[in-house]
């Protein structure tokens, strides 16, 4: 089997980022499976969907109006919403809440982990997400649950946000980080949980680099 590497967690835990790192490192590729939920949740949007309502959500999610693909250019990922780039339209705040919404779906989480496993199958991948190591890869090679609390999470949103000019108090980007994780843990189908097996990586006193080369070691002594 070749190598697999899951890392799971909650919000703002720096899953996407750290993952290119650590992969880029290896030389590996990395999907980051949240993008492809978010693709989901940009389509039912699009299509002007009630978010609330399973059947219609489920329903687009298998037809032709909805397909969501994954290619990689020089190594890095690009998401294809019905063969269109969403890379970048995916990343915002309201798409990942309809993200969250839509990853509620039993019918939606078995398109996407099926796609996932497929791609896991022939080739070494590093894969974020929420489920990876529950459900994704149960028998990846090695199992990361990367955390870091509430506070340091909104913190680090924040200040991506600054960056950007986006001016949204802190007070806010908490709430909303505290509302995901909410959703995330407390859904019926396949919540958020630590695999039993999985290392903790708690990153709210490390830096990026650190938080890198801390996984990088677990990876080093598994293998
Ligand atoms: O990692 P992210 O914020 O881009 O993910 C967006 C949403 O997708 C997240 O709120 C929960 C969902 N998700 C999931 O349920 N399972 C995954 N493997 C990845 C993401």
């Amino acid at each position: 089997m070749p190598l697999t590497i899951a890392i799971d967690g909650p919000v703002g835990a720096g899953k996407s980022t750290i993952s290119d790192a650590v992969a880029s490192r290896l030389g590996i590729l990395h999907l980051d499976t949240g993008a492809m939920y978010r693709a989901v949740g940009l389509c039912a949007l699009k299509n002007g969907l009630d978010l609330d309502d399973e059947k219609s959500v489920s329903a687009l999610c298998v037809s032709d109006e909805c397909r969501v693909d994954v290619r990689y250019e020089n190594g890095a990922q690009v998401t294809l919403l019905n063969g269109l780039d969403v890379s970048r339209e995916i990343r915002a705040q309201e798409v990942g809440q309809a993200a969250s919404s839509v990853s509620r779906y039993r019918e939606v989480r078995q398109v996407m982990v099926d796609r996932q496993q497929e791609m896991a199958k022939s080739q070494p991948m590093l894969l974020d997400g929420r489920d990876i190591g529950t459900v994704v890869l149960p028998s990846a090679t090695v199992k990361i649950y990367l955390t870091a609390t509430p506070e340091a999470r909104a913190t680090r949103r924040m200040l991506q946000l600054r960056e950007k000019g986006d001016e949204t108090p802190y007070e806010e980007i908490l709430k909303e980080v505290n509302a995901r994780d909410y959703q995330d843990t407390h859904r019926e189908v396949t919540p958020l949980r630590q695999a039993e097996d999985a290392i903790l990586v708690d990153s709210s006193n490390l830096s990026f680099d650190e938080t890198v080369e801390k996984i990088l070691s677990i990876v080093e002594a598994k293998q």
